[in-house]
């Protein structure tokens, strides 16, 4: 498949990597065995989003609302969070890609903590590539962590009230770091955003595939981002300002 020109790339890709279950369900399989092949995937989108010259893939694997999914689902996500960190630091270093995470990982299991902390320290240093994992993320949560932070900054003198503004209060995202998102994919058919980068998906391009998450390919990435090269992004401008430049 031939790919869109270099400056149609998306720098950044966030994913919802949704319908492992479903994946599993209709091959009668339990649905852990779903979450085993899409980390199998995650492998495989990891390696083809570098070779797209893609810098930053977001890849969306826990919610804050997936903990109230039965206990074993749970325990073995974690397990496999855990094998997946332990099984990729030797791909992620050979490849120069630098691990980051968004959500409140302090509640994750201790042991998938350390390898978290293990993968980011080994990575730290490059500066081309990055993976980003969403881990116990909700945009509501982070919404709500970033209120307390700006809140404390502003009892503590450091940020002044008046010059409140999106830059400002930006910087207390766990995203801080991090470009928003040019281009969101979803897989599996569903076509809602599930408290995924409300506010960093402003005017990001959306792409909803049926494809469920274990069968997605990199032809299938590739397909995504020949769309979204075909959309104009507008930014509130009209099509002729973007033809000509604002005047
Ligand atoms: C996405 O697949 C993985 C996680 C949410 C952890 P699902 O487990 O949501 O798959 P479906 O939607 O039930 O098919
Ligand atoms: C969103 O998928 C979360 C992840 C992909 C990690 P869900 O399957 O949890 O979302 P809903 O419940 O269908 O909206
Ligand atoms: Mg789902």
């Amino acid at each position: 498949m031939p790919s869109p020109a270099p400056e149609k790339i998306p720098q950044h890709v966030a994913i919802i990597m949704d319908g492992n279950g479903r994946w599993a369900q209709t091959r009668g399989l339990p649905r852990l065995e779903g979450h085993r092949r899409g980390v199998e995937t995650v492998r495989t989108i990891v390696d083809a989003a570098r070779e797209l010259g893609i810098r930053y893939l977001t890849l969306y694997a826990f919610s804050v609302e997936n903990w109230k999914r039965p206990a074993d689902e749970v325990s073995g996500l974690m397990g496999l969070l855990d094998y997946f960190l332990k099984r990729e630091l030797d791909n992620l270093i050979k490849h120069k890609v630098r691990l980051l995470t968004i959500g409140r990982t302090d509640a994750l299991p201790a042991n998938v903590q350390r390898e978290l902390k293990r993968v980011i320290d080994a990575t730290k240093d490059f500066t081309e590539w990055h993976l980003v994992l969403a881990l116990n993320y909700g945009a509501r949560t982070e919404l709500a962590d970033a209120a307390k932070h700006y809140t404390s900054a502003v009892l503590a003198g450091t940020e002044k009230l008046a010059e409140c503004s999106w830059e400002n209060i930006s910087r207390y995202l766990y995203t801080s770091a991090i470009p928003d998102p040019d281009l969101l994919i979803r897989t599996s058919g569903e076509q809602r955003v599930s408290n995924f980068l409300l506010l960093q998906c402003a005017y990001a391009e959306l792409v909803f595939t049926p494809v469920l998450w274990p069968d997605f390919q990199k032809a299938d990435l590739q397909l995504a981002i020949t769309e979204y090269a075909q959309r104009e992004r507008r930014y509130g401008l009209t099509s002729e300002q973007i033809k000509t430049g604002p005047r």
